[in-house]
């Protein structure tokens, strides 16, 4: 059985990642993309999604442009981590597609109201303000998803202040309209992508398959290496965002704990906190879980192949 999911992204070197494995493993129905302003302005990451869209040959999956802004906060783009770009370190192709007429807001509730019950996922990989936008414009959508799968948060640390990850602190709001829905919603936090490096053995691999797809992703991972070495001293990048695609592809590849999740408003130094409460077993009706562990070989040799396969897309 197919996945179908709708990929809400900000490119950024990982979300291109995300992209690549959901259009190259036939597990994943990608039925569209939403692009937010995040890693780099709304214009920049949707340009972005629609030159890794041709590299990846999957041009034909729509494309719908979101939110430019936070719901409440001014503009914060990570450009020490993404560069100026949003996707330094490669040479971006121009796009052959064009991106869709419909704010991405209207496309994912009309995607999820024409679906049947129970089948779309959604997988945020960016800030949630799209997503917060789109529940409360059409509620019925919290009922009517599959589940909510994102990157974001972290239970036991931050990687934009001590406590809070990015796609959260950039908007808090968003995310605690999205991690206060009654939607079952899976938190891949920094906790499980932090294992997700992309080790010198796991470039070696891509080299070999010798692809313009593989060179591009070589080309990612070498600027994720340095700006990753410097602006937080990983020795190996961690790739988030395909993390939450290839936990949809084969769950047995992460492992998952419930527990209650909210998201910090006030704090002054736990701004934008994803917090878990992990004092006792979740209660009944607990809608939440966090990813704990991941499976390093399984992950990479899904992504691996979803490289290979997009060549013959
Ligand atoms: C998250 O923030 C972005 O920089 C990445 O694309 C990822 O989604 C990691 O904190
Ligand atoms: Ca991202």
């Amino acid at each position: 059985m197919t996945r179908k999911i709708i990929l809400d992204c900000d490119p950024g070197h990982d979300d291109a990642i995300a992209m690549i494995l959901a259009a190259g493993n036939p597990a994943i129905d990608l039925l569209g993309i939403t692009t937010v302003g995040g890693n780099q302005t709304l214009s920049k990451v949707t340009h972005n999604t629609l030159s890794v869209a041709r590299v990846a040959r999957m041009s034909d999956v729509p494309v719908h442009a979101g939110c430019a802004r936070p719901l409440v906060r001014e503009v914060e783009v990570a450009e020490g981590i993404h560069g100026d770009s949003g996707l330094d370190g490669v040479e971006l192709p121009e796009p052959i597609s064009q991106i869709g007429s419909r704010h991405a807001v209207d496309y994912i509730i009309d995607t999820i109201m024409e679906h049947e019950p129970g089948t779309v996922t959604l997988v945020p990989t960016g800030p949630l303000t799209n997503i917060a936008l789109a529940v409360r414009k059409e509620p019925r959508i919290a009922e009517r998803v599959q589940e909510v799968v994102l990157m974001g948060g972290g239970y036991h640390t931050g990687n934009w202040s001590a406590t809070a990850e990015f796609n959260i602190i950039v908007d808090p709001e968003a995310a605690h309209i999205v991690f206060n829905e009654k939607w079952p919603l899976t938190m891949v936090g920094l906790d499980l992508t932090h294992q997700a490096l992309a080790t010198p053995e796991v470039e070696e691999k891509i080299k070999a398959i010798g692809s313009e797809c593989s060179e591009f992703v070589l080309g990612l991972f070498a600027f994720f290496r340095k700006a990753y070495k410097e602006a937080q001293g990983f020795e190996h990048p961690p790739v988030h965002d395909p993390c939450t695609v290839a936990y949809l592809i084969d769950p047995s590849i992460v492992t998952t704990q419930k527990v209650p999740l909210d998201v910090e408003l006030r704090g002054e130094l736990t701004l934008g906190m994803t917090v878990a409460d992990f004092r006792a077993p979740a209660p009944e009706g607990c809608t939440t879980q966090v990813a704990v562990d991941l499976d390093h070989e399984r992950f990479w040799n899904l992504v691996i192949q979803a490289i290979e396969a997009v060549e013959t897309r």
